[in-house]
């Protein structure tokens, strides 16, 4: 959220999905978390349910691409990361680039790693509210920290 030039300290989930886990670059995304001065307040490599996928996306369900992007996210391990910082949600959306990795820019986590729409490196919050929810879904309220 911004207000009059004001940055809000904000927090937002990322999820590196299962194939940038398959692929060990776990390591070089959340470098570039840390490069922009955003803290992790929660991380964990888990394999989520079909239960929580569906809790995750939601607003996907109905959609003509849901049960490919279920089948995908249930196929190997993700990453979940609880990040806070300024402006988080749209700063990590920033880092992680258009949803479409054959169009993300250069510079940005699909645009440098990946070629794919559903398989497309990591999932983002798209706003405060949401990240509120998903961080919700992904993690026990005790798992997220304070890391000053
Ligand atoms: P994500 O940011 O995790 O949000 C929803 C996901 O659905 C998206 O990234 C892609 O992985 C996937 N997705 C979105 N649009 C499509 C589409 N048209 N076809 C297949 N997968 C899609």
């Amino acid at each position: 959220m911004k207000d009059k030039g004001i940055f809000m300290i904000e927090r937002t989930l990322m999820m590196i999905k299962p194939d940038a886990v398959q692929r060990s670059i776990i390591g070089k995304i959340i470098t570039r978390i840390e490069n922009k001065g955003l803290k992790i307040v929660g991380l964990k490599l888990i394999r989520l349910s079909s239960d929580d996928v569906d809790k995750l996306y939601d607003i996907h369900i109905k959609k003509d691409f849901y049960t490919k992007l279920r089948d995908f996210i249930l196929s190997g391990p993700v990453v979940a990361i609880a990040i806070e910082g300024k402006d988080a949600v749209s700063v990590v959306r920033t880092l992680a680039g258009v949803t479409d990795s054959v169009k993300a820019a250069p510079g940005t986590i699909r645009g440098d790693f990946g070629l794919h729409l559903t398989k497309n490196i990591v999932h983002t919050s798209d706003a405060v509210a949401r990240a509120s929810y998903e961080l919700n879904v992904l993690f026990n309220p005790e798992e997220i920290i304070e890391n000053k």
